[in-house]
């Protein structure tokens, strides 16, 4: 069984989406061991809750520092054992030492073709506001590992989506969720637990199907 944590912060759609691949088929062997949130009451946690699956928040709130928060959520990842940690809308900066204990073992959906509108200051609906005030006629999303950058991870998958005439932030989050992030990131958690995917470098190649 290839066992995934999945770290939230907010709504939740995308562990849903894995959730739902999970209980499809789509996702074989595959199980969400635990779902940690740094945000008690949102409802990521009771989607978690719904399915069954542990849920537990670690809230910098209530650590002293930083340093003591990092420790605690390294300790709720190593608790669930995972084979992957998958962050699905997690808006916590991922402390190196988390980054170091699981090479290439941290995942990240952005929701945008990185490298644009992504690194400082581009998370949730800032990137959708990003890619509309520059007009670009495309965007889309990225599933890519987690390194000691921002973003800078190697790409797994990308998605494009179609910019529309009267978008606005929230209907361009909206399209790009339900066309590309809800989509790749169950296929590159697929792709992951089946052992096709190699990083060479900087890139990724991916075995055929
Ligand atoms: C999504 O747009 C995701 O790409 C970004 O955070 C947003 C919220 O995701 N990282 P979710 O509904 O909590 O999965």
């Amino acid at each position: 069984m290839y066992k995934i944590a999945v770290c939230v912060s907010g709504g939740g759609t995308n562990l849903q989406a894995l959730i739902d691949r999970i209980e499809d088929g789509y996702l074989e062997d595959v199980s969400i061991v635990r779902v940690i949130s740094n945000n008690p009451g949102v409802y990521a946690l009771e989607r978690a809750k719904a399915a069954g699956i542990e849920a537990v928040c670690v809230s910098p709130k209530d650590y002293e520092d930083r340093g003591e928060f990092n420790k605690a959520l390294l300790e709720a990842v190593r608790g669930a054992d995972p084979d992957l940690v998958v962050l699905a809308g997690f808006l916590v900066a991922i402390p190196p030492e988390m980054v170091e204990a699981y090479p290439d073992r941290i995942i990240n959906i952005h929701p945008a073709l990185i490298p644009s509108f992504c690194g400082k200051g581009y998370y949730g609906l800032k990137v959708h506001e990003g890619a509309l005030a520059r007009g670009v006629k495309i965007t889309g999303a990225t599933v890519h590992f987690v390194d000691a950058g921002l973003d800078s991870g190697p790409i797994i998958l990308q998605k494009a989506v179609e910019v529309q005439n009267g978008d606005t932030p929230q209907i361009l989050q909206k399209r790009v969720m339900e066309q590309a992030e809800w989509t790749i990131l169950p296929e590159a958690v697929r792709l992951l637990s089946k052992g096709k995917v190699h990083i060479e470098g900087r890139i990724t190649r991916i075995d055929a199907d």
